[in-house]
This record gives structure tokens, C-alpha cells and sequence, in this order.
């Protein structure tokens, strides 16, 4: 044949291959091998088959269900995910999740409150095993000093297993002898007092003379002297784990599951899709927010989330009836998971959804608490407006409403809000009585949609029952029991949070600064000129964070929060600029990821929070309306209890949601939850095996691979109660792993390239123009940095680096690091007027440092306000396009004045704990005072406006603060002798 003959053939052969299908990505790459003259193409019935035996042997199944409301969706098996975990060398051994008491340090979830105080210990770690024995929780076991106890929640202290324990007392009965527990007398027990476990107990020396193990008589309350029956065991036998475990280790594996709407505008086929995403909460900080560490449960579009999260906690339950067995690759043994989930992250909105409550917009606007909002809601995200039709609030009546705001009110109970939809069934239960049950809704907040659409269903099928109430009766139990036991926790998400940075913008740009052209240009000069070194930031672009300011997303209002001091003075009014100045103080603590002195912290973070609140109230009591604000009351108690708030900062969640979109576009949007859940599975097999995680085989499924029976067989089942028989453990050959030894395409699509740092360090060092810090900050020469003084108590040093030093000829090895830094010493001074943060000038003294004592890179700005800094026609810069100069020109700021005169920004969020002992201190406010003032203000904005001014802008700059200052004082005289009288 010619060459001519055989294109002619493959294009025949082509065009035959994609006639009348959806060419998949498949049979696209084998036909592609096989035009390029690739020998050995195998056939895509190969292919298949090869896929299928993989997926038996570690994949991870996808699992219909037909949901509640009637939606089919696959949710793909936890516990396969979770075996395959286990399983995994690059993930297994840190999955350790004991809680951990410090006392102090709050730097990942384990060491926060809640879990050492909220949860099932069982559900933490149900076994310790020491001294070659297993110690369960609800055991008796006996200590080296005699005393007998019971051990119930085992957590770290001081590096060693600790447990807290009961104490037991020996007593005789008649002729027998047993034990008391007395459920009053908790100790805590290091693990090196423990002696004896329950299942040695009658094997041991050391028992001699006691009671056995298992004769529990029952527990004593310190109240009454009456025996209560034990019921945490069956005495006889000890924990129920170890029961199943039967003699393996068992591990409990407390999750983060995370839901979400995957909206995006990528393609218009695209809609709304809810999906369930978790990772492992033991993983450690640095390692959740991994792309890898990322597992996805399912999606739908149709499905609301609560129908689908039925199937994941089905499948939860499941798990717990016989644990999970998992072969362990540390330990290279089967050993038994139990599953939890720790807390639900999810979105505002759907967070209601998922708390049973009627959202923001209801009068008890609060998931938390039951606070109240205004009567009559805004229903609309943009800033309010004075001129709303409605009856106006006398100045108490307002006053007395954001008082109760700044309150965190009574907290909320899941019984009570299950109590309430139970009353709300009741009233569903008697036809006619839809208006009665909104009305209920809206008075206490609490609505469930998921629920809706049962009591809707139930409404109707009332019309069909002709029988008397005990029909009806009937038809109410049914749906009684399928409201969900356990209304789990839902935790903010820094989406959240960085609420109420939006609304303060959009009031800067649209109210305060509104249709002033001068004030806007000012104002977006000044954003794109400030220095943003050391913040880890880009430069911003001034034009884009002023015109659209109401569609900016969270790393906008993540740069804004930090530079706002810098760019708002003079163009907004004075009290407007100081809640600008308390929130950049706020935002840093807020989401502090590592906190050295939790209960320092806590009290910092309170009164930066209060100040925040005042400065707002005084500011406009407007914005007490805005559940947004509210919520910071809640979030000490908050990181208190589930840990650092940037542990909740779910961007790697997030941008999984671009993978989830993308895999949806490969759908043929016919059973996209299959396809999309199919497709994790797929990735999930490739990423186990080029992980070297373990692979379990028999000895028959080595030949499957070259038999031609493609049936799929089920994986083992894992809830089962006898661990599988043993197995072949085979790991993939050194081939395929040497695919992803080296970065490249396969591993960066996998996500497992986790040194991603190696590829920042080795560029600049030859050069020293710039050089990379331990935190990974990257600094070049005249970029400020934080270093650390010797002593721990001291502040840290703020100085400008001015050269960086680095012998030539030396190996490959320590060019990545400098021999040495030349730093010019900055003097820390009195606070610089006006931006709650200290002064900052270079002094001239210079230091040599090591690069290991940097701690983190500085961000300083020049006092432009007391300076006077403007923009001049002459000052322009050129504005660089698709990394080309281009002709246009933008203005940019003109430092003047003693270019020296600098501030430390202690709004910086990154490793903001090394800033603390630098940051000023606030000066508590009067939160009454400024509620009234606030008020006050309103009240005189509005008469002035209703009394024929033309102005519609709020507090409007034109007045000009002092004027504005009287006319309050004033107000303030007015109202304050009728509160006083209240
Ligand atoms: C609504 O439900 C309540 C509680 O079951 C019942 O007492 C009342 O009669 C019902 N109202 C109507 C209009 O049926
Ligand atoms: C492998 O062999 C065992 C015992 O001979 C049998 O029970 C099992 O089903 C076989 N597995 C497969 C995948 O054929
Ligand atoms: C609390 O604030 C004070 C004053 O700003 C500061 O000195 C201290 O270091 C802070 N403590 C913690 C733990 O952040």
C-alpha cells in the first residue's frame, strides 16, 4: 500500500469510528495513538476491562439512591474512600486525630474545645494501645497505685496519651464482690499510670484480690446515693468496638464534610449543582486544604442538598453498625475505622437550610441565637436607604433594637428547633392550617425546606384520608420519623465572614463616595499606587475594586481589608474612616491561623470585636440589620470551640468546584450525579495506585485481567463484622511510579506534586535581588521584614532589608539560601495619628542576620495623610497590558514630605501572631454611647433629608464632619435625657 492509501484508510476508518456516537475520551486517545503510527494500541474493549479489574481491586463504587423528594443521585462510598485513605503511605500516617490539650495553643481543630468537651468519645479515639495492651474507653482498668477507674476520653497533653477516668470502688454485696462507679470523681490519667487493661485483667498478678473486671454494679451520682444501671457497656464483654474488632486496632476518623452550590458562569449549560465534598479533619493544617486531600461525595443538580446528605449519613450509619475494615499500611495489618463527621461546612444560605432555619431574612435573623432583627426585613444586599416606606423608628425604639443586636442572644437548641417542627407536623396535621404554619415560621425563624415539602405532601395526602384522626395520627408518625436525629453543627465559612467587608465597601464607593468623579479617581489612584509588599498580594487594580464594587468576590475584600486605611482618609467621613480602621485591626485576628495563647486571644479578639461593633453603631446604626454583623458576636465562641477560623477557609473546597464543573462538561447532562461521580471514582483509582498505596488481591484476580469476562464484582463488603480473608498486598511496580517521581503534567492533574514550594525556591538566589523566607514569603531588597529578637518576649524587630549576601561557587544545596542579610533597623514609635498602628522609621543602624531568624516580610506605608501625598498630571505610570507597555498612561501617587515618616501595617493578615506584640493597643468604647450616638446621628440625617434638603447620601460628607458633630451633640442632649428616663 502507498502512504497515500493507508491516510486514506485511516480517514475512512476515522470517520466510521465517530459516526454515531459521543466519541469518548477513550476512544479519542486511542485513535489518536493509533493515526500517529503508535504500535501495540490496545483495543478500547481492552481498555474497559483493564478499568473494570482496577476498579475491583481499589476503586471506589458509586452508589445510586433515590432520594426522599424523588431525585435519583449517586453518592460515591465513603468507605471505599476511606479504605483507600488507609491504604495510602502519602495520607495514612497523618491521620491521626487526638484531641489535644495544650491549654494554650489553638492551631488546628484537635486542640479546640469542642471536641474534647462536645463529642462522642468513642467517636475520637475509642482505643489507646499501651504497654502492649489495648485500653478501650468505658473499661475498667487498673493503675499502677492500685486504684481501679474507668477511662472514657483519652486526648494528648504534654506529649503523652492522657485519659480522663471514673473512679471505682470495690464493695461487697452478700457474698459477691463488685464495683461502683462513681460518675462524680473524674480524674485525668497519664499513660504511664495505667497497669492492666479489662481483657488482662483476670490474667494478671495485679488484679489478685480485687473484684473481677466485669462485675459493674453500677453508677453512683454524687446527689442522691442511688445506683444507676451501667449501661455505656455490656459489662461482661467491655466496649463494644473491641467486640468487633476482635483483637485489630481500631481507629476513629473524624471528617470535615463540606457542601456547596457549583455555580459558575463557565458555560451556560451549566446550573446550579449542589455537592458534598470532604476531607480528613486529622490531616494536619497545612495538609487539608490539599487539592489532594479533597474527596468528593456527590452532585446533583436537582437534588436540595438535605435529600442528598440523606444517603451520605445512610451510608455514616451503616458504618457504624460494624465499623469499617481497611488494611493499614503502617501497620500492614487490617484494622477496623469508624467514621464521624465533625462539623458540616457550608454556605450562608444553605447553612440555614441545613440548621432548620429561615434564613437571614426572617425576624430572628440568627442561626445561632435568637436574637432579633427589625420587624420589617430588607430583603436586598444593597446598602439601605433612608427613604424606606415604612413607619419610622423613634431614636429609642432604634437604639433599644441595636443594643440587642451587639447582644448574643439565647442560644438555640437543636431539641427546641426539632420541638418546634414537631408542633408545626401537628398543625399540618389538621387540613387548612398552611397560613397558620408560615405564620409560625416567621415568628420563631425556623423553617426547613426539605421539611416543606413533607408537610406540602402530607397537606394533600389529608385530602384523600377520609378516616378520623387517628388516620391522621398515623400519617404524622410516618413523617415524624424521618426528621433527622442530629442537626449537626454548621461552622462559618471565611465566605461568611467577609460579608460584612462587602456591605462597608459598597457604602464607600456608592454612599460615601457616590457621583464625586475627583474623590473616585483619588480613590482608585490611591488603590493602585499603595504598596502592597509583603502582603502577599498583586497589585490592585484601583479602577476594577471602585467600578465593581458590588460584584468582588473574597479576595478582594481580603486586599481591601488590609490597605483600606491607607486609601480612605479625607475621602470619607470621620467615623466612617475609624470603622475602616477598627476592621482592619479585626480582620487579622479573625482569621489568625495559628494562636499561640488561646485565652489572650479570645480576649483580644473580643474587644477588637466590640470596638469593631461601636465604631459601627456610631458610625450609622443602619447596619444593624445585617445579620452579617451579628454573626461576629458568635465567633469566639466559634474558634473556641471548632479551632482557628482559617481552618474553615475552604478555598481548596472551593476550587475544586472548577474540577466538578469541568467533569460535568464531559456529561451528557442525562445522569450527570452518575457521570461526575463516576468520574472522581476514576481519578481516585489512578492517584491510589501512583500514590504506591497498597493494593488488595486474591490470588484468582491476576488472571482476570487477560480473561474476557468484564462483569463487575463487588468490592469485599466493608461493614462487614469479620475483617476479609487474608490477601495478597501488592503495591504498583516501579514503571508506572516513575511517572510521577519527577513534577509534570500527570502529577500537577493528580494534585500530587506537594512541593510546590522547591519550584519557588532556586530562581533569584544568584542574583540576590530577592530571596525566599521558611514561611515561603518571598522579599527583595528594600521590602521590610519582621525578625525575631532572641528573646521570646520581646517584640519582634521590624527592619528593611538592604542586601542580601551569598558566597558564589558553593553546591547546588545552599544556593538555596543565603549566607546572610544586611538589614537596616526600623524604630518602632508612638502610634501614628489616626491609624491605630505604630510609626515606623529606618534609623540607620544595621544588623547582619541569618535568613532563618526572618520571620515574615513586613508591610509599611508612607503617612500620606499627614503629608499631604497627591496625585499630579505629572506622575504618571504606563500602564502594562498582556505583559507589554502600552502608551496609556495612569496617574499615580506622589510621595511627599519626609519619605521616611513610615507606618507599620499591622492589618496584614498573614502570620499575624508575629505582629501582636507590635499592634496598639485598642481603647475600649462605650458601646451605649456610641449606639446613641449613632441613633442620633440618623435621626438628624434624616429630619435634614425629610426636611427638604435635596441630598439622599447618608451622613453626607457636604456638611463636613464638625458641623455634623454639632448638630449630633445636640440630638444627643435631646434623646438622651428620654433613655435615661426608660
Ligand atoms: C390547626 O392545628 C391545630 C393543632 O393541631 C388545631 O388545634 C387547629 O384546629 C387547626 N386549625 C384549623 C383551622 O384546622
Ligand atoms: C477467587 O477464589 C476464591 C476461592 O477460590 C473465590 O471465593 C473468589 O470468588 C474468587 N475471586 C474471584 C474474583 O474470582
Ligand atoms: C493581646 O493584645 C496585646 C495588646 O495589643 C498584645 O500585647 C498581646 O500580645 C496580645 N496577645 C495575644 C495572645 O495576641
Amino acid at each position: 500500500m502507498t502512504s497515500q492509501m493507508i491516510r486514506e484508510l485511516k480517514y475512512q476508518k476515522m470517520k466510521k469510528f465517530l459516526r454515531g456516537r459521543h466519541g469518548t475520551m477513550i476512544d479519542i486517545l486511542l485513535w489518536l495513538l493509533w493515526v500517529n503510527n503508535v504500535v501495540d494500541v490496545p483495543s478500547v474493549k481492552s481498555v474497559k476491562l483493564i478499568k473494570d479489574t482496577i476498579q475491583r481491586l481499589c476503586g471506589i463504587r458509586s452508589i445510586p439512591y433515590e432520594g426522599a423528594l424523588g431525585h435519583r443521585y449517586y453518592v460515591n462510598s465513603l468507605p471505599d474512600i476511606i479504605q483507600q485513605e488507609m491504604m495510602n503511605p502519602r495520607v495514612r500516617p497523618l491521620l491521626h486525630f487526638y484531641p489535644e490539650d495544650t491549654g494554650v495553643e489553638l492551631n488546628e481543630a484537635r486542640q479546640a474545645k469542642c471536641w474534647l468537651e462536645e463529642l462522642d468519645p468513642e467517636l475520637l479515639t475509642p482505643v489507646v494501645r499501651l504497654h502492649n495492651q489495648d485500653f478501650f474507653v468505658f473499661e475498667p482498668a487498673l493503675l499502677l497505685s492500685g486504684q481501679a477507674c474507668i477511662p472514657f476520653q483519652w486526648f494528648i497533653c504534654g506529649g503523652k496519651m492522657c485519659t480522663k477516668a471514673w473512679s471505682l470502688q470495690p464493695v461487697t454485696r452478700e457474698l459477691d464482690c463488685g464495683w461502683v462507679v462513681e460518675d462524680f470523681h473524674s480524674f485525668e490519667v497519664s499513660e504511664d499510670d495505667l497497669l492492666v487493661s479489662f481483657r488482662n485483667w483476670d490474667s494478671s498478678e495485679a488484679t489478685s484480690g480485687l473484684p473481677r473486671a466485669y462485675s459493674i454494679y453500677g453508677v453512683e451520682h454524687e446527689l442522691n446515693g442511688k445506683l444507676q444501671p451501667w449501661t455505656l457497656t455490656n459489662p461482661s464483654e467491655g466496649n463494644q468496638w473491641c467486640v468487633r474488632a476482635s483483637g485489630a486496632r481500631v481507629y476513629a476518623m473524624p471528617l470535615w464534610l463540606y457542601c456547596d452550590d457549583t455555580s459558575g458562569n463557565l458555560s451556560k449549560k451549566w446550573n446550579k449543582h449542589n455537592s458534598f465534598l470532604f476531607t480528613a479533619a486529622g490531616l494536619p493544617r497545612a495538609e487539608v486544604h490539599q487539592e489532594y486531600n479533597v474527596h468528593f461525595l456527590c452532585t446533583l443538580n436537582l437534588a436540595p442538598p438535605l435529600e442528598m446528605l440523606d444517603g451520605i449519613v445512610d451510608q455514616l450509619e451503616e458504618s457504624w453498625k460494624q465499623g469499617i475494615w481497611a488494611w493499614d499500611c503502617v501497620h500492614e495489618e487490617y484494622v477496623l475505622v469508624i467514621p464521624s463527621i465533625l462539623a458540616l461546612l457550608v454556605d450562608n444560605p444553605m447553612q440555614s437550610e441545613m440548621a432548620c432555619h429561615i434564613g437571614s431574612m426572617g425576624k430572628y435573623f440568627c442561626r445561632i441565637c435568637k436574637v432579633k432583627g427589625h420587624d420589617a426585613t430588607y430583603t436586598t444586599d444593597a446598602p439601605p436607604k433612608s427613604t424606606r416606606k415604612r413607619a419610622k423608628e423613634t431614636m429609642e425604639e432604634m437604639a433599644t433594637r441595636v443594643k440587642q443586636f451587639v447582644k448574643i442572644g439565647e442560644p438555640r437548641h437543636k431539641d427546641e428547633t426539632i420541638a418546634e417542627l414537631k408542633s408545626m407536623f401537628i398543625h399540618a396535621s389538621t387540613v387548612r392550617n398552611q397560613t397558620q404554619i408560615k405564620q409560625r415560621k416567621t415568628s420563631t425563624g425556623i423553617k426547613d425546606t426539605f421539611l416543606d415539602s413533607f408537610l406540602n405532601r402530607l397537606a394533600e395526602s389529608y385530602c384523600k384520608i377520609r378516616g378520623g384522626n387517628k388516620a391522621k395520627q398515623e400519617a404524622l408518625d410516618r413523617v415524624k420519623e424521618t426528621l433527622p436525629e442530629n442537626v449537626i453543627s454548621p461552622v462559618w465559612r471565611i465566605k461568611v465572614l467577609l460579608g460584612f467587608v462587602k456591605y462597608l465597601w459598597r457604602d464607600v464607593v456608592s454612599v460615601r463616595i457616590g457621583k464625586d468623579k475627583l474623590k473616585r479617581e483619588l480613590l482608585e489612584t490611591r488603590l493602585s499606587s499603595v504598596d502592597v509588599s509583603g502582603l502577599g498580594l498583586s497589585h490592585l487594580a484601583g479602577h476594577t475594586l471602585v467600578q465593581y464594587a458590588g460584584s468582588l468576590v473574597g479576595r478582594d475584600f481580603r486586599a481591601i481589608a488590609q490597605v483600606a486605611p491607607f486609601v480612605l482618609h479625607d475621602l470619607v467621613p470621620t467615623e466612617c474612616y475609624d470603622t475602616w480602621v477598627a476592621l482592619s485591626n479585626l480582620i487579622p485576628l479573625i482569621w489568625q491561623p495559628e494562636i499561640e495563647n488561646s485565652m489572650e486571644h479570645l480576649r483580644n479578639l473580643t474587644t477588637s470585636i466590640n470596638n469593631f461593633l461601636a465604631c459601627t453603631a456610631r458610625s450609622t446604626p443602619r447596619w444593624f440589620n445585617k445579620p452579617k454583623f451579628h454573626v461576629l458576636l458568635h465567633v469566639v465562641d466559634h474558634i473556641r470551640r471548632f479551632g482557628p477560623a482559617a481552618l474553615f477557609a475552604t478555598e481548596a473546597f472551593e476550587s475544586f468546584n472548577a474540577v466538578i464543573r469541568a467533569k460535568s462538561i464531559h456529561s451528557n447532562h442525562r445522569t450527570p450525579s452518575r457521570d461526575i461521580a463516576h468520574s472522581f471514582a476514576h481519578g481516585s483509582r489512578i492517584c491510589h495506585i501512583l500514590s504506591g498505596a497498597r493494593i488488595l488481591m486474591h490470588d484468582n484476580d491476576t488472571n482476570d485481567i487477560h480473561s474476557d469476562s468484564p462483569e463487575l464484582i463487588q468490592a469485599s463488603n466493608p461493614s462487614s463484622d469479620k475483617p476479609p480473608d487474608a490477601i495478597n498486598v501488592k503495591v504498583v511496580g516501579k514503571g508506572p511510579l516513575s511517572l510521577v517521581q519527577q513534577p509534570n503534567i500527570i502529577t500537577d492533574y493528580l494534585g500530587l506534586d506537594t512541593h510546590a514550594d522547591t519550584k519557588k525556591y532556586g530562581h533569584n538566589f544568584r542574583t540576590c535581588k530577592s530571596m525566599v523566607l521558611f514561611n515561603g514569603d518571598v522579599c527583595k531588597i528594600g521590602d521590610w521584614v519582621l525578625i525575631a529578637d532572641g528573646t521570646a518576649e520581646q517584640s519582634p524587630i521590624v527592619a528593611c532589608i538592604r542586601e542580601i549576601i551569598q558566597r558564589q561557587g558553593l553546591d547546588a544545596d545552599n544556593l538555596l539560601r543565603p549566607d546572610a542579610i544586611l538589614l537596616e533597623r526600623g524604630s518602632v514609635g508612638e502610634p501614628a495619628a489616626s491609624y491605630s498602628m505604630p510609626a515606623v522609621r529606618a534609623h540607620g543602624g544595621f544588623l547582619l542576620y541569618p535568613v532563618e531568624q526572618i520571620l515574615c516580610a513586613a508591610n509599611l506605608q508612607h503617612q500620606c495623610r499627614v503629608h499631604k501625598c497627591t496625585s499630579l498630571a505629572s506622575d504618571v505610570e504606563f500602564v502594562y497590558e498582556e505583559q507589554a507597555k502600552t502608551s496609556k498612561a495612569k496617574a499615580v501617587i506622589h510621595h511627599i514630605g519626609d519619605p521616611d515618616d513610615l507606618v507599620l501595617n499591622t492589618a496584614r493578615m498573614q502570620d499575624a501572631k508575629h505582629m501582636q506584640g507590635l499592634r496598639v493597643p485598642i481603647q475600649p468604647q462605650d458601646m451605649n454611647l456610641a449606639i446613641l450616638e449613632g441613633a442620633a446621628r440618623e435621626i438628624w440625617t434624616r429630619n435634614d433629608t425629610t426636611g427638604g434638603a435635596s441630598t439622599t447620601s447618608i451622613i453626607a460628607a457636604a456638611h463636613g464632619p464638625r458641623a455634623q458633630g454639632r448638630q449630633v451633640n445636640r440630638s444627643l442632649q435631646q434623646h438622651q435625657s428620654v433613655l435615661q428616663v426608660q
